[in-house]
């Protein structure tokens, strides 16, 4: 609790696309948050955060994952704390190094700050659905739910594209959940499908450039896309702020426990370009890109049916209303021509 009475939450990570989204819905909602970056002078990254100083209490901290105890004033006094920062680089060389041991060590070095600062009552840490997709190929019309794991033995040996990141994930929740067996903290887990959608970070290098890679005509990040469908049978979609509704969702309910898949829709790299083609002539969309091997329907689909049943309603479930203010944000980045 901030000293105005106000709840308080450490979100970490806020030069970041979902991150800056939680942080501006959570000032709106009338917390008092707390939120690091790992350096707070680069304005080319933290500009946002100015901005959104505006709504609220907020306070930049600088901390970073793979120092011990860097994290110990940013959570100090907070009520929930929103783990979103990890590194997320897909395309790295040598992913061990690079994410799996900073992500499973970050985590951990967060949770333990969380522990010392004793007023935590609840961590909400962001995986995501490729901890659950990247399994041996299931049958058609598989449907994943939160029982499923992405198969790290298989992915270590095989190496297939972009391996490193669902081991990084399956490997952090599992410690974290050992580490809150250990140490009585609260903590669930949300695991976001593919996220799109307007945030107020000056960059997103994430999902936002795959997903307009139809449009951009940018082919690593459609490669990106592609390894989505091809790994996992689907382009699964949400609205970034359906993300952020749904990580307040579940460090407010108090009955909320384990992981939550968070996804709106099951979709093709096909149908979306169908769809983008549709949408926005102007674009000329890059059906190029398409070829043979893609899939006319997903072959397995996400499952949300664990967070609606708990109550979480949400306000994006077509294409059309996920992709809507996209454009306008890939525009403003320099994404897509003005
Ligand atoms: N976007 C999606 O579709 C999606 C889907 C599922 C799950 N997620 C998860 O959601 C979270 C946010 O993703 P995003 O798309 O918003 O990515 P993003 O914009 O790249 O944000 C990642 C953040 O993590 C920070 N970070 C990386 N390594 C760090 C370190 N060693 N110490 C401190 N901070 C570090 C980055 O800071 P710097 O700028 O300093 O590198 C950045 O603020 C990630 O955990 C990601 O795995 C994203």
């Amino acid at each position: 609790m901030s000293a105005g009475g106000k709840k308080t939450a450490c979100v970490t990570g806020g030069n970041g696309y979902i991150a800056s989204a939680l942080i501006k819905m959570l000032l709106e909602k009338g917390y008092a948050v707390k939120t690091t970056v790992r350096n707070p002078d680069d304005m080319s990254k933290n500009s946002h955060l100015k901005e959104l100083q505006a709504l609220g209490p907020l306070e930049v901290f600088r901390a970073d994952l793979i120092e011990e105890g860097s994290f110990d004033d940013a959570v100090a006094g907070c009520d929930y704390a929103f783990l979103v920062a990890a590194p997320v680089n897909l395309r790295c060389e040598h992913p061990e190094e690079e994410l799996i041991e900073p992500a499973v060590r970050g985590t951990l070095n967060v949770m333990r700050s969380c522990v010392k600062a004793g007023t935590v009552k609840r961590v909400i840490l962001t995986s995501s659905a490729s901890a659950i997709y990247r399994t041996p190929p299931q049958g058609e019309g598989h449907v994943l739910d939160e029982d499923s794991w992405s198969d790290v033995e298989f992915l270590r040996a095989n190496k297939p594209p972009m391996w490193g990141y669902p081991v990084s994930k399956v490997l952090l929740e599992k410690e974290a959940s050992r580490f809150v067996a250990e140490h009585g903290l609260g903590l669930v887990t949300v695991c976001p499908v593919v996220t799109v959608g307007t945030a107020p970070a000056p960059n997103a290098l994430t999902s936002v450039p795959n997903c307009l890679s139809l449009l951009s005509g940018d082919e690593a990040e459609f490669a990106v896309l592609r390894g989505v469908e091809k790994g996992s049978g689907t382009v699964a979609l949400v609205h970034v702020d359906d993300v952020c509704r749904a990580e307040l969702f579940l460090a407010e309910e108090e009955s909320a426990a384990g992981r939550y898949i968070c996804c709106s829709l099951n979709t093709t790299v096909v149908q979306l370009a169908r769809f983008l083609v549709n949408k926005y002539p102007q674009y000329n969309v890059k059906t190029s890109l398409l070829s043979d091997d893609l899939l006319e329907k997903p072959r397995v689909c996400l499952s949300s049916a664990k967070l609606v049943r708990e109550g979480f309603e949400y306000k994006y479930k077509m294409l059309d209303e996920i992709y809507d203010d996209v454009v306008g944000y890939g525009k403003a980045l320099g994404i897509l021509p003005k």
